[in-house]
């Protein structure tokens, strides 16, 4: 084992949670220091999106399939709408005095440390694109650099045609501030969710999301000139990942960008002020160290070896995707005394999880899926309540069942889904205690653990640590999704307690480890809270932010 791997799999041990023994944070809210969930770039102009255009109209499975949907031309309206049902605010939430913003991805403790960066092409005549950052706040771009319209038609071409590319960034600090050491894990996962939001959106408008795995973190910085901004100590953007939207007509982007063209990048004159977004930071270094170690680029793409298991493609909502995408919420509370959800329901849900290669979210070029499912089932009519698996990567039992408890059942519980029944029972309170007793683990019809097979570390090298999170991030963004599509709601869970979920599903060594949890039922509504529609004041706050009208600001 490499030095490296060896700090990495330290860190994940020593933020693990146990009863009565959390990861090191700080333990106390300090409300003084809570960081701004919006990052603004000032001293640039800044390029408004719209947001009163029209939704696409097309059905539920067209977020999956985007071979339905006709390809939108890459224009302010289109990519406005891409941003808005993906990054964008939802809807602002009320309580007393209090008022906060809720966005279309979900995020730990709603603090939001996900970040977009893009790179546009400039009008339909050919003109001057422009490289800026997302501010979902006033659902602007601001324009830290304009790019020669010769530079965009090479960037362009290499991709394989019209598109954009997205930059994920994230600000640790934002999680830190409340979750300390863990907070890598959560802005992780944020990071899977935001991507699989964006090729959600993307499917919708007929686009696809193409990952970029060579092109590693430091690469980023410099090609957006992060390497010259002057951060705000503690609150620097970490680059995640790039992306290509594209038409996915004239094949996949090459996996990275070549020096050549990276050097051009970086040598705009990119510009902005970030703001600084708390007092004062706490620097918790394990963290930063521990991205830095995790910072490669990510080998091996594609989906080999994996069973294809074609979509069940029953639609089961009569709402369009978008609206689908624009109601999902995290559930806080869930309906247990209402009958179990139907058995259609689980396994429509469970089939979108699944990888394929042609279908959003996970058609977007990460390596291998190296993610199982353990579901604690409750109450799902017509299937025994218990412990069951889903075998995401294919029907490839030996390894995890070498590990796990040798009593477990291994029965094949549905004749399509490789899905296993090891025991049955009731295990509502268990789940509940293993997520940090949290009653939403045990009260819903069924809770989850995604499993990561740790060996990928040790193929890949520990830039897959970041991928495994992400994975996770998306199978959770999935299943938010369809929970909404089915009239249900989902709540992701971070907060779990790491080896007792190992411990219960018998698993001896470091090889499986949970990376996230999840819970979908019946939502009850909290009517306590006032909620207000997303932009209704977005044309004031624009005035109020950036200054004179911004649409007499943009150069683009
Ligand atoms: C990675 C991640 C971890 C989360 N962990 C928890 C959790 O442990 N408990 C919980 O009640 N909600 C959890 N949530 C839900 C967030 O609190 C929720 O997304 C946030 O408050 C925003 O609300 P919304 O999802 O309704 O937009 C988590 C969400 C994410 C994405």
């Amino acid at each position: 084992m490499t030095d490296t791997l060896a700090d990495v799999l330290h860190y994940h041990r020593v933020t693990k949670h146990a009863p009565g023994r959390y990861a090191r944070s700080a333990g106390i809210m300090d409300w003084e220091n809570q960081p701004n969930p919006f990052r603004l770039y000032s001293g640039v102009p800044v390029l408004p999106l719209p947001f009163d255009t029209p939704d696409p109209t097309d059905g539920h499975l067209s977020l999956y399939q985007r071979n339905r949907n006709r390809p939108r031309p890459f224009d302010l309206v289109a990519i406005g709408k891409l941003l808005e049902l993906s990054l964008g605010i939802s809807a602002w939430k009320g309580a007393g005095k209090s008022r906060w913003a809720l966005r279309m991805n979900p995020s730990s403790g709603n603090l939001h440390p996900t970040e977009a960066h893009l790179l546009i092409p400039g009008g339909p005549t050919g003109g001057e694109g422009c490289g800026g950052h997302y501010s979902p706040l006033t659902h602007v771009l601001e324009q830290r650099a304009s790019l020669p319209s010769e530079l965009w038609q090479q960037l362009r071409e290499h991709c394989g045609g019209d598109g954009l590319l997205v930059v994920l960034t994230s600000i640790h600090w934002r999680e830190s501030w409340k979750y300390g050491e863990r907070a890598l894990r959560y802005c992780l996962l944020d990071a899977g969710h935001a991507l699989a939001g964006l090729s959600f959106a993307a499917a919708l408008l007929g686009w696809r999301l193409t990952c970029l795995p060579g092109l590693a973190p430091a690469r980023i910085s410099r090609m957006l000139g992060f390497d010259r901004i002057d951060w705000p100590a503690g609150e620097t953007e970490r680059p995640d990942l790039a992306c290509w939207i594209g038409c996915g007509h004239r094949g996949t982007p090459a996996a990275d960008l070549p020096e050549a063209l990276v050097d051009r990048l970086a040598a705009l004159p990119w510009a902005g002020h970030p703001n600084r977004l708390s007092p004062a930071v706490v620097d918790w270094e394990i963290i930063a160290r521990t991205a830095d170690l995790a910072a490669g680029p990510l080998s091996a793409p594609g989906l080999p070896g994996t069973r294809y298991h074609p979509l069940m493609e029953e639609a089961v909502s009569s709402l369009s995707g978008a609206q689908i995408l624009r109601r999902r919420r995290s559930a806080t509370d869930f309906d247990h005394r209402h009958p179990a959800i139907p058995l259609a329901q689980f396994r429509l849900l469970l089939d979108k999880t699944l990888p394929r290669h042609d279908l959003a979210p996970f058609d977007a070029r990460l390596p291998p899926p190296a993610i199982d499912l353990a579901l604690f089932v409750h109450r799902v009519e017509g299937i025994a309540a218990g412990l069951y698996l889903l075998l995401r990567r294919g029907d490839e039992i030996a390894a995890m069942a070498a590990e796990m408890a040798p009593d477990f059942a291994w029965r094949k519980a549905d004749a399509q889904l490789p899905l296993f029944c090891l025991q049955c029972g009731d295990l509502r309170q268990i789940a509940s205690h293993l997520s940090c007793d949290q009653p939403i683990a045990g009260e819903s019809a069924f809770s989850l653990g995604m499993i990561a097979d740790f060996e990928t570390l040790r193929r890949e090298g520990t830039p897959a640590y970041r991928r495994l999170f992400w994975e996770a991030g998306m199978i959770g963004q999935v299943l938010y999704v369809e929970a909404e599509a089915h009239g249900l709601r989902a709540t992701g869970i971070g907060c779990f307690f790491d080896d007792e979920v190992h411990r219960v599903l018998g698993l001896r060594s470091e090889r499986f480890q949970s990376l996230y949890h999840l819970t979908v039922g019946r939502p009850v509504e909290d009517r306590r809270l006032t909620t207000l529609p997303p932009y209704a004041e977005a044309e004031r706050l624009r005035q109020r932010i950036h200054g004179r009208n911004p649409n007499e600001e943009s150069s683009h």
